[in-house]
């Protein structure tokens, strides 16, 4: 049965990551996570959707859609942190999909985290354009919106990849300087503005239930859920609420991809837990301090703007934040594609090594340890993508890509369990199966109320993966010829082959 599903076992994940000419530098220690998780995490999320969502869905009450999407996101990360302390292999949910639901999976996964990971780079790239476009007034053919091709966003998608091949320690080094730049002006953000709140703008707290405004009533912008049902679609109510918590989950993206870096940490079953969870713990407190402040501060209705948190202090007379928020976004916004690419080389790096993709990009850099070529690649085509690519409306394929993801890490939990119950877990999670399946359950729910459009473009790239599997990994994979480690064959072509195709 393990066979035919091709369950790599654990032991077999872990004797891996000590073959010559692939190993990963073990130098990160719980402090670096932590950075590396806050560097994530918080970025455009905050800085922009916050407002829309009070704007459009929530009302006031957008501070309970930040907290229903940080306990969907507490159910997951208690997830990842189990299994990222069981099996301490780069790849996260890859490599845990690998050593409990099998190959197919697995590949199903390390192909959607190409959504996640190398699609939110681009787009979160294109985001750090237009806020450095404001922040400098630059021209409109250097950065922001409208230019095309967008030389801001190609040069810092290749220079942050220039920084990842000198190594994660470097890495974690920079993100720290920036990850307290953006701390500091959010917690500013929070500090100015609780000075200014009025409490009259909370009421009402949850706005009443009304028709869905002219031109997002089409079937494909609809939430799947009420597409389905044939629901009349609404905006705010209780349903707002929870439409806005799908949407403001991206603002949560990222603590999964402290998982990716598990093989170069150096107590990974003790800091790994401590990583995720606590940059977890962090954000979700920071998001609902912004959004109770946010809210406080000006009337709901007037947030929907393309920079929300600048425009409400504007509105206060408080002109001088614009620049320090702009500011505090650029630097924040740096660290998050940082990040998003450092994941991403990871998980490609673990499909290479288990030959699901050519091997040959496996190889590491002989003196800084990173896997170079795979880096090269990864921001190459983030760079294209952000460079020239309208991207904005891809964002919640971005955000069902990862929900996806942690499906299937809940379910990893429940399986690694019934199939492993003797494997030393450093972490557990508490109350299993309880928290395995309501993390199935709410991730599942969000999933439900993004648009049947997102949907779709899903689909589309889901049914491009499994071809490719059934094309190159199935046949190409070490797991199927039980082999063990083999130097790079002639016909592995390099990455293009595998990646490099047109987004849905
Ligand atoms: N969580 C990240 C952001 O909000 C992806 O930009």
């Amino acid at each position: 049965m393990a066979r035919n599903w091709r369950v790599k076992t654990v032991e077999q994940s872990i004797r891996e990551t000590d073959e010559p000419g692939h190993q990963l530098k073990r130098n990160l220690r719980t402090w670096d996570l932590i950075v590396f998780g806050v560097g994530v995490i918080v970025g455009t999320g905050i800085f922009v959707l916050t407002g829309q969502q009070a704007a459009i869905n929530a009302g006031p009450a957008v501070v309970l859609s930040f907290l229903i999407a940080g306990i969907t996101c507490a159910f997951a990360a208690l997830c990842y942190a189990e299994l990222a302390s069981a099996v301490p292999v780069a790849g996260s949910a890859y490599t845990f999909a690998y050593a409990t639901l099998g190959e197919v999976v697995a590949w199903i996964i390390g192909w959607d985290l190409l959504l996640e990971l190398m699609l939110g780079a681009a787009v979160v790239a294109r985001g750090w354009s237009a806020y450095l476009q404001s922040l400098l007034n630059l021209p409109s053919w250097m950065a922001g919106d409208e230019a095309w091709p967008d030389p801001a966003a190609i040069i810092i998608v290749l220079l942050l990849a220039l920084l990842l091949v000198r190594g994660s320690k470097t890495a974690s080094r920079f993100t720290g300087v920036l990850v307290v730049v953006k701390i500091a002006v959010v917690l500013l953000v929070i500090v100015v503005g609780a000075m200014h709140i009025d409490t009259a703008n909370y009421s009402p707290f949850i706005p009443p239930a009304g028709p869905a405004p002219a031109g997002t009533e089409g079937i494909l912008h609809q939430p799947i859920v009420q597409a389905f049902l044939g629901l009349e679609p609404t905006t705010f109510g209780v349903f707002g609420v929870i439409a806005a918590s799908s949407v403001v989950f991206f603002a949560f993206i990222g603590f999964d991809i402290v998982a990716t870096t598990a093989e170069e940490t150096k107590n990974p079953q003790r800091d790994m837990p401590r990583g995720i969870l606590g940059s977890l713990a962090i954000c979700t407190v920071l998001y609902m301090a912004v959004a109770a402040v946010l809210t406080g501060m000006v009337p709901y209705g007037e947030l929907n703007t393309g920079a929300p948190l600048a425009e409400a202090f504007d509105a206060i007379g408080i002109t001088w934040a614009a620049k320090i928020i702009a500011l505090g976004a650029v630097a924040g916004i740096t660290t998050v594609i940082l990040v998003l690419m450092l994941g991403q080389t990871r998980v490609v790096f673990a499909m290479a090594r288990d030959h699901l993709l050519p091997a040959g990009l496996a190889r590491v850099h002989p003196k800084y340890g990173t896997p170079w070529v795979i880096t090269a690649i990864v921001a190459t085509i983030v760079a294209l993508l952000a460079g020239f690519v309208p991207l904005s409306a891809l964002s919640e394929l971005v955000s069902i890509g990862t929900l996806f993801a942690f499906v299937v890490v809940c379910v990893g939990v429940l399986v690694l369990r019934r199939t492993r119950p003797e494997l030393p877990r450093r972490f557990r999670t508490p109350w299993v199966p309880v928290v395995p399946v309501l993390g199935v359950l709410a991730c599942g729910w969000l999933m439900l109320n993004l648009p049947l459009e997102t949907w779709l473009r899903f689909l589309i790239w889901m049914v491009i993966g499994v071809a490719i599997y059934l094309l190159y990994g199935r046949r190409h994979s070490r797991f199927a010829a039980g082999q063990p480690a083999r130097e790079p064959a002639v016909g592995d072509q390099g990455i293009a082959d595998a990646v490099d195709l047109p987004l849905p």
